[in-house]
């Protein structure tokens, strides 16, 4: 009998580079509540997936040389083995460049447009022609763009809007209506005050400034962009709008939306108002979490820690990884993530606490009773206070993770296994072996620690995929006493399988010797920075923002008043160039026409002399007194090509 369905969704991520391991958090989170529910009964529905369009993919898979469909299939294969690598449960994973993505997202555009929730109009803002990017006043970095530094215009371009404004009366009445709807509290109050109150404005919903988007389909040279497109995979994925609706009318509305922060806003805000125009039910729950960050700051700009999920993984194993994901930071909190802050999770908690606990006991099963527990029940002082606190714990459990309060739930089981260590410390069954008389207590004894460790298994599934098993099997906790349920129940441990004595589940890791391991993983990219003499370390990234190009220099003349300038009109290809460059001792002019030459295309131009140069030719330099020649390719390949 299942107990009803449960639908719950993490953002789809940018595959606009590597995965680390503060983008597991969320996915990891959610596989929680999806085990926990599936535990439970539920009918669970868990989706994840990508968000392929926009500028920034294009741009990058622009850099990369390859289509923007190649760049994505590649970053998302490598998204998709991580989540295996992890142990996902996702039930659906859905990429927005899915044709059936495309085709609702298309209907829903039309249908709005149609009833007049999207109409056209100009969007203004501030233009950077080379990145062709629209920036809004406040983006800006000092007046110039914020990606590459240069000159911004104001511009406008032809846009659809959707009509958010229409909205802000009954999204005000829905938050305050439903106090659960925005989690954690302190959200809803920024999202009410600082966002809806002071005015919606309509949100620009296309763009005709790129094109690797989903197409409009009654005005081809618009796409759709962002939000219209991102939010809707959580219905578009059900098979909302499409031939087999079934999935959505099953599992639609979501029970929860897990988000980072920093995008709440888009979840309570613009997908609420699109849900009311579609005349569809909002979801039960936004929840937004915080970020993990480093001690200097952002994950992405990683320094002294090793934050590839994949390596610590092999390193410390994925039960250690997710146990300090959602262990270590309240959830909601943002938290600091180190190595040396894991590793000391990982040897108190685990290998200690935990690993110990198991591995003494089955130790003791083993050696007292040969394996095989007799079955005694009996219980006394002080296994009436074990007993109580073990057997409190799996509703207390459940109550935390409906409030997805993963690290205070784990606290909740850990009170339980450390009132299990201290129970050993009680009982002492080292002593009462010594005494052929005190059988029977030993027995009951042990048969306590080994029904707290088979609660405590149970309870731990949601979190960790991998050491309940491994618990089972050094326990003999037979296959009918594993299921939730029976976490609620004290007295299911039968002696009738003999424990297994095997490795520790987690070994104890040595802090110090580990971290210079890990020194060690981040020491390549750091030495090479440090080279004497060579210029500190860029990102090919950085490198591919340089338009090198090969040029034939068709006219040159001196520059007058001028010892050192000569100047040149270059053909690239598509057009010509004028450049000027300090090589008038080095070179006559006509010694260089009819020469192939490298220019940098995507220079800004600068004036020398008065004279505009626009770009710059290469040349190496050599010896005290800079001598120089000029950078040339050798083959006489088509003008315009190239260089990278
Ligand atoms: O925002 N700590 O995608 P995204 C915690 N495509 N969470 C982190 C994190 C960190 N250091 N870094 C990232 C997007 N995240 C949009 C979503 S949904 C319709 C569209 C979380 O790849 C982040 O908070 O930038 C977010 O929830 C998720 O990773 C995806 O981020
Ligand atoms: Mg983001």
């Amino acid at each position: 009998m299942k107990r009803g369905k449960y639908y719950i969704t993490t953002p789809i991520y940018y595959p606009s580079g590597k995965l680390h391991i503060g983008h597991s958090y969320t996915t990891v989170a959610a596989d929680t509540m999806a085990r926990y529910k599936r535990l439970q009964g539920y009918d669970v529905m868990f989706l994840t997936g990508t968000d392929e369009h926009g500028q920034k993919i294009q741009r990058v898979a622009e850099q990369e040389g390859v289509s923007p469909q190649e760049y994505v299939d590649r970053i998302v294969a490598g998204i998709k083995d991580l989540w295996s690598l992890m142990k996902i449960t996702n039930d659906k994973f859905i990429r927005t460049t899915d044709q059936s993505h495309v085709e609702t997202v298309q209907k829903i555009f039309r249908k709005l447009y149609d009833q007049g929730d999207i109409y056209k109009s100009e969007y203004e803002g501030w233009y950077c022609t080379p990145c062709e990017s629209f920036w809004t006043e406040t983006q800006l970095v000092d007046g110039k763009c914020p990606d590459c530094g240069r000159e911004v215009e104001l511009t406008k371009e032809e846009s659809y809007f959707f009509r958010l404004s229409k909205y802000q009366d009954r999204l005000i009445r829905h938050l305050e209506e439903n106090p659960d709807f925005i989690q954690p509290v302190s959200r809803k109050n920024e999202m009410i005050n600082n966002f809806i109150k002071p005015g919606l404005e309509d949100l620009c919903v296309s763009r005709t400034s790129f094109k690797w988007g989903i197409p409009v389909t009654f005005d081809e040279k618009h796409v759709v962009y962002v939000w219209i497109d991102a939010l809707s995979n959580y219905i578009t994925a059900l098979g909302y709008l499409s031939e087999d609706d079934s999935d959505f009318k099953r599992y639609w509305p979501a029970d929860v939306h897990l988000v980072g922060k920093e995008i709440v806003r888009f979840h309570t805000i613009i997908w609420p108002a699109m849900l009311m125009a579609l005349d569809l039910p909002l979801p039960k729950q936004v929840y937004g979490h915080g970020w993990l960050v480093l001690e200097g700051g952002k994950m992405s700009k990683s320094k002294g820690n090793v934050i590839d999920p994949v390596i610590l993984i092999e390193k410390y194993g994925l039960d250690a990884i997710r146990y300090f994901l959602l262990r270590e930071v309240p959830f909601g909190s943002d938290g600091v993530f180190s190595n040396e802050a894991l590793i000391q999770r990982i040897n108190s908690d685990l290998a200690n606490d935990l690993g110990n606990l198991v591995s003494r006991t089955v130790a003791m099963i083993q050696k007292y009773f040969n394996g095989t527990l007799p079955e005694e029940k009996l219980a006394g002082d002080p296994d009436d206070d074990l007993i109580s606190v073990v057997t409190g714990t799996p509703s207390k459990v459940e109550e935390l993770l409906d409030q997805l309060q993963f690290s205070t739930a784990l606290s909740e089981i850990w009170k339980a296994i450390s009132r299990t260590n201290k129970y050993i410390d009680e009982t002492m069954p080292w002593i009462l072996a010594r005494d052929e008389d005190k059988k029977p207590r030993l027995a009951q004894v042990l048969y306590n620690l080994a029904e707290s460790i088979r609660i405590v298994s149970i309870l731990i599934q949601p979190f960790m995929p991998e050491t309940p098993l491994k618990i089972w099997e050094l326990m003999g906790v037979c296959e009918n006493c594993r299921s939730w349920e029976s976490a609620f129940k004290w007295g299911k441990y039968s002696g009738t399988n003999p424990v297994r004595p095997g490795n520790p589940i987690f070994p104890r890791i040595d802090v110090e010797k580990e971290l210079a391991e890990l020194e060690k993983i981040n020491a390549p990219a750091n030495a090479a920075q440090n080279i004497p003499g060579i210029l500190p370390q860029v990102g090919i990234d950085d490198f591919a923002k340089l338009d090198l190009r090969v040029a034939r220099v068709i006219e040159c003349e001196k520059v007058e008043k001028s010892e050192k300038l000569l100047k040149l009109k270059l053909d690239i290809g598509i057009e010509t160039r004028q450049v000027v460059s300090g090589i008038a001792k080095f070179y006559k002019p006509e010694e260089l026409v009819g020469k192939n030459v490298i220019m940098i295309a995507n220079l800004k131009p600068a004036k020398l002399m008065g004279i505009e140069s626009q770009g710059m030719i290469l040349a190496a330099v050599y010896g005290k007194d800079e001598k120089l020649v000029l950078a040339t390719v050798d083959a006489d390949i088509p003008l315009g090509s190239r260089i990278s």
